[in-house]
Order: C-alpha cells, then structure tokens, then sequence
C-alpha cells in the first residue's frame, strides 16, 4: 500500500468509527476512545449518524465491519495489557495511525513505544492533539517509516528499539491492505529480531469472506475509508503459516466469540478474527 493522504484517511476512517462509537450511551459502548472526535470532522460523525439511523449500514453490512473495530479495539487493548502484565518490555505499534490506547492504558506507560506510521500521517496526529496531549508521553516515540520504501528494522534501531528485550507488536487495520510479500516482510522481521517471546497481535478476514455478495459491506466500507482490502488469510491454513514463519502458540479469536465478549446482540461481520502469535 501506498502512503499518501490517501492512507491518512484509512487512519482518519478508523478514527471516525470511534468517534462514532463514542456518541453512543458509555454502557452502550464496546469501546471508548476519548481522543477520537480531534481526529475527525463533527459534520461526517452526525452525518454517519443518521446514515445509522436510517438502517443504510444494516443492509449494506457496513454495521458489522464498524461493530467489528470496536471489539478489535478492545480485544488488542486486553491483549496489550496481559503482555505488559506477563513481561514485555517495549511495544511496537505498526501503522499507529490515531490509535492513543498507549498515551491512556496505564500499564504501558512503564515501557518504551514506538509508534510507526509515515510521517505525513504522524504529522496530522501530533497537530490533532495539540493542547489536549501536549507534549506527547515521554514513553512513546514516533518512527517514521514509509512501508514502501524504508527499512522497518533500521528506523526502529534509530530510535532506540532493543531487538534483544522481549516486545508486543501491535498490527491493527494494517495487513488486510497489505500483499502477502508485504506481510511475510514484516513478520520475518518480527521473528528475527525481537526476543523469545514476543508477540504479534494483528487482525485478518478469512479469504472465503472476500469474496461472493457478503464481501459487498466491505468492500463499501474499506473504499469508503480509503483503500481496498485486498488480503485475507485462510481460517484453515492460518496456524501453519504463521507456524511457517516462526511463530508458535497461536491463538484464533474469532467472529462469534468476538461478539459474545464484546457486542452483545451488535452484529458482526462473518470471516473477521484477531490473530495472537508469540516468536518461538
Ligand atoms: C487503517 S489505518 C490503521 C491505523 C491504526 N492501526 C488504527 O487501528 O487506528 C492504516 C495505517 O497504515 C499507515 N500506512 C499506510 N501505508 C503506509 C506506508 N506505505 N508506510 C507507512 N505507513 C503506512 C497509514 O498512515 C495508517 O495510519
């Protein structure tokens, strides 16, 4: 994927989401996100509102894909807090985007977190909470890296990133835009240089959900963000590929369990899941 306004608005579009989620009662919440409605124009969140209203996201699926990020947020937050209680020592976040969880979870400020997106995007986030978190936590670093082009392993070296400590790295909303070369890049980087250990959360769709008439809400909604989903991996064969890249104790966290921890009788759309890998 490209790096370019374009991407900030897939950022933007995963922002909105929860500045959307936000407007909903707290107790009617799957997730809160306090800094989200900076990042977005309060015109497209009302206007987002009565398109909700109006049953449009129910019949074009585009419900269950936004009900989904919000348990993502969620999940990967409860992931992000069971590793730094089990001993990860720094956390990578790759394609940040406007995700704050780690300037607001209080077990990560004892680490180190570097927070890598391009620079254009990480721009639009400093300026979008100028005087509300101001200056940005000293525990969190911006690695400026445009996927493309640029040596992930080398900009994280710069700024600090200690391949011998054990690491969390966060992959939300980034892989599915991502070509299988692009994926196995960064997961060979992850095996190869973070300590026994870590771990990579990411989020995926099972490949048979691309395609056929329930992928419509998708692609919908993934365009209307700003880019198209274009990568999904099998249900069947995630265990063994990700085996096949140095990862073992793998842990599937599918639709329906996703639903029942988080959405209550929300829907949620078929063939999502957050995949858990620990480096073996
Ligand atoms: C869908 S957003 C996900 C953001 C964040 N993880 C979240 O869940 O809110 C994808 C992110 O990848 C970043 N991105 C896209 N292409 C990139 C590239 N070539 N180099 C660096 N970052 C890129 C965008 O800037 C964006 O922040």
């Amino acid at each position: 994927m490209k790096a370019d306004r374009r991407q900030i608005s897939t950022a933007r579009g995963v922002a909105l989401v929860r500045a959307i989620e936000m407007t909903r009662p707290e107790a009617d919440r799957a997730s809160s996100d306090p800094y989200a409605h900076r990042f977005v124009n309060p015109l497209t969140v009302q206007f987002m509102r009565v398109v909700g209203a109006l049953g449009i996201n129910r019949l074009t699926g585009i419900d269950g894909l936004m009900n989904f990020a919000m348990a993502r947020e969620q999940h990967i937050a409860a992931v992000m807090v069971r590793e730094l209680r089990a001993g990860a020592e720094q956390i990578v976040v790759l394609g940040a985007g406007f995700d704050t969880r780690c300037y607001r979870l209080p077990e990560a400020a004892a680490v180190p977190v570097f927070e890598v997106d391009h620079p254009v995007t990480q721009a639009a986030k400093r300026e979008a909470l100028r005087g509300v978190v101001e200056p940005l936590p000293a525990h969190v670093r911006f690695v400026g890296v445009d996927f493309d082009h640029d040596d992930l392993g080398e900009r994280l070296r710069a700024a600090g990133y200690d391949e011998g400590k054990r690491t969390l790295f966060v992959w939300q909303g980034v892989i599915v835009y991502l070509t299988r070369d692009g994926a196995d890049r960064t997961l060979a980087f992850i095996a190869g240089h973070s300590a026994s250990g870590s771990v990579v959360v990411f989020d995926s769709i099972d490949s048979a959900a691309l395609t056929g008439s329930g992928a419509t809400g998708l692609r919908v909604f993934t365009s209307a963000m700003g880019e198209n989903v274009t990568f999904g991996i099998g249900l069947d064969e995630i265990v063994p590929w990700l085996a096949a890249r140095g990862f073992g104790d793998v842990d599937i966290f599918g639709h329906a369990a996703m639903q029942r921890a988080y959405l209550g009788r929300r829907p949620i759309a078929a063939g999502v899941y957050i995949a858990t890998a620990r480096v073996a």
